[in-house]
């Protein structure tokens, strides 16, 4: 893991964005892995600012989300297709054929959770997959205990999840109860991946990640295999961490 400690929330956006144009650059079909939440709104927010002055071209980009959740109209506001399509695929100008997105509400679920990693290894796997991570250490929505080696499945949010996407909601009872998530192990094959990170809600998942063990109840901590993760946080999100100094 390389991990690069940033003053604030702006920087982790512009160091971040770095990365992913360094890692797709130069790829004829640049494949990029994208998170919702609202960890990486200032990196896509960066991005599409760099490819306005040329040095990132999105327009023959695929694009793959981490996941979405089942048992929600896929017309809500907050469904993850349309998340993505509002903060990725319209300011990244990317052809929205292109970039696919769980379907959650799939008649046949199980069907279409192995038709999605088949689709991800046809066009070679993904070259950078941007992450978040979750107050108890979920990425996608691969929740404590979930196999290191999982691929996309179908899963149950667990209660804390749930409360922290509430905001999303106008309640509680109205976030849904299951998902759709890539794996770890589906993650685990891109190529390069890159999370982002800011503020002190998240310094406990980080240390955990990052120093801890890697762990089940721990899911992120698997990314300390990963030959090429790239972990950017600002000074809040970092201020747990007891080796700090050795990252700066
Ligand atoms: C969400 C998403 C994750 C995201 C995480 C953190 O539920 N499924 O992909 O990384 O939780 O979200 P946020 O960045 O809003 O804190």
């Amino acid at each position: 893991m390389e991990i690069i400690i940033v003053a604030n929330e702006e920087e982790v956006g512009r160091v971040a964005a770095d990365k992913v144009i360094e890692h797709l650059s130069g790829l004829a079909t640049p494949v990029i892995g994208l998170a919702t939440g609202s960890s990486p709104l200032g990196l896509y927010a960066e991005l599409a600012r760099r490819q306005d002055e040329g040095d990132i071209d999105f327009s023959h980009a695929l694009g793959f989300a981490l996941d979405e959740y089942v048992g929600i109209d896929p017309a809500h506001p907050e469904s993850y297709r349309n998340v993505i399509n509002r903060t990725v695929v319209e300011p990244l100008r990317m052809a929205p054929e292109r970039v696919r997105v769980p379907d959650g509400a799939a008649e046949d679920l199980e069907a279409a959770v192995e038709e999605y990693d088949a689709a991800i290894e046809a066009v070679g796997g993904v070259d950078v997959q941007v992450l978040g991570i979750g107050s108890n250490g979920h990425i996608g929505f691969n929740e404590p205990f979930s196999s290191f080696s999982s691929r996309t499945r179908v899963e149950v949010l667990t209660p804390q999840t749930r409360e922290d996407n509430a905001r999303f909601f106008d309640s509680l009872d109205q976030v849904p109860t299951h998902c759709v998530t890539q794996g770890l192990g589906t993650i685990m094959d891109s190529h390069c991946a890159v999370m982002v990170v800011t503020g002190e809600h998240k310094a406990d998942a980080v240390a955990a990640m990052v120093e801890g063990p890697v762990a089940a109840v721990m899911p992120a901590s698997i990314l300390q295999f990963h030959p090429n993760c790239i972990v950017v946080i600002d000074e809040a999100a970092a201020s747990k961490l007891q080796h700090a100094d050795l990252f700066r």
